[in-house]
């Protein structure tokens, strides 16, 4: 497999094509951004540590029957990944009300949500992702109902498995952020999955472990990444 142009860049990843027009590249950048992307900073390690750790989970993922665009893991940095047509939207699930959601509504930062509370954005910086529900998805053609119900089914089955792997390595999964594609007409899970996008706090002390770090610029970002990563198990 021959890596090739650039197809896209987005604010920390980038995407190239491959000799084989069913796959591409997806290479894992420093740059870490906050707030529509108005926060950049590069953080030394960051690809690394999020290419490795998206590598685990959707292997892990895979493991459990979740579709997902993984591949194989390239070397530090990149990953070989299906060639999707991604839909622009965000599955966001939340076990515990934090970010957004106390913004919103008031609630109080820390809440056990019971059920736990999804909600769909839509994939757009300049109209700052707003939240939008299946009848925008469907009515404006972002997805068919079909691939909507998958979607949601599927965001709802990681949060099965991954509250429990971050549970008995001793951490809450707050909330997180899934994306999708179409692959050969099928929804599979796209993107990524590491501490850029979701909340992870320790169960005990409760001292966040995930990107919020870097939004309320509290430090040791990548320490807390590379803490979440050696709990769970990941080889950096
Ligand atoms: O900001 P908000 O509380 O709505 O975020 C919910 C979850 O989705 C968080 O884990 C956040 O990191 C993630 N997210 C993301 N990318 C976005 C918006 C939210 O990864 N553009």
């Amino acid at each position: 497999m021959q890596k090739k142009q650039e197809l896209y860049s987005g604010k920390a990843k980038s995407v190239f094509a491959t000799d084989n027009e069913d796959y591409v590249v997806l290479s894992f950048r420093d740059d870490t951004s906050a707030f529509d992307g108005e926060k950049v900073e590069q953080l030394n390690r960051k690809g690394m540590v999020n290419n490795k750790f998206n590598a685990f989970i959707m292997q892990y993922l895979a493991d459990k029957g979740i579709p997902t665009h993984f591949e194989a893991l390239l070397n530090d940095t990149e990953s070989l990944v299906k060639n999707m047509k991604m839909v622009p939207v965000e599955c966001v699930v939340r076990n515990v009300a934090s970010g957004s959601l106390v913004r919103r509504l008031g609630v109080e930062d820390g809440l056990e949500l019971n059920p736990p509370v999804f909600e769909f954005f839509l994939k757009n910086d300049a109209l700052h992702d707003p939240m939008i529900n299946e009848y925008h998805i469907e009515t404006f053609g972002w997805a068919k109902a079909e691939d909507i119900s998958k979607m949601k089914e599927l965001t709802f089955k990681v949060n099965e498995h991954l509250q429990k792997l971050f549970a008995d390595a001793g951490m809450i999964l707050v909330d997180y952020k899934l994306e999708f594609g179409l692959f050969k007409g099928e929804i599979y899970l796209g993107d990524e999955f590491s501490p850029d996008g979701c909340r992870l706090w320790d169960a005990e002390t409760r001292k966040k472990l995930d990107k919020d770090r870097f939004r309320q610029g509290l430090g040791g970002v990548i320490e807390a990444y590379e803490e979440v990563a050696q709990r769970i198990g990941v080889k950096l």
